[in-house]
């Protein structure tokens, strides 16, 4: 799947975003190495730190279907691109620190990022 087909289907879920307080709605479109793709949007709560961001909500559905091996995800919001936050980065880094991070104004301008370069030295937990 091509990075503007991904992009477009994380613009796409911005309309299913529940996010009353910040009015910012976010979409994001993550792929899998088999090919599926699973979205997300971010889902806040009165309690604002309860809040989820688009990014982990598509990661979680992913997770939670049996998925571990991803490429790439695109994010898009209702004002222009995104780069996910550092929770997400994080979040994200447990499964993959190659993966690749899509974002953009429109899909003509488009920006690809390595979660590596995002995030440096990100956490493991060697136990
Ligand atoms: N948000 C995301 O869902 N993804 C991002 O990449 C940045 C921020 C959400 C969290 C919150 O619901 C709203 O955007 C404003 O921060």
């Amino acid at each position: 799947m091509s990075d503007r087909e991904l992009y477009r289907a994380a613009l796409d879920a911005t309309g299913k975003a529940y996010a009353p307080y910040s009015g910012f709605r976010v979409g994001a479109a993550l792929l899998t190495a088999d090919g599926a793709v699973y979205t997300g949007v971010n889902v806040e709560n009165s309690s604002y730190g309860a809040s989820i961001c688009a990014e982990r909500t598509a990661f979680v559905k992913a997770v939670s279907e049996g998925c571990r091996e991803f490429v790439k995800i695109a994010v898009a919001s209702s004002a222009g691109s995104a780069l996910p936050c550092g929770i997400c980065r994080q979040f994200m880094f447990e499964f993959s620190e190659s993966l690749t991070v899509i974002t953009g104004d429109d899909e003509d301008h488009l920006e690809a990022y390595s979660l590596s370069e995002l995030l440096l030295k990100g956490f493991r937990l060697n136990i």
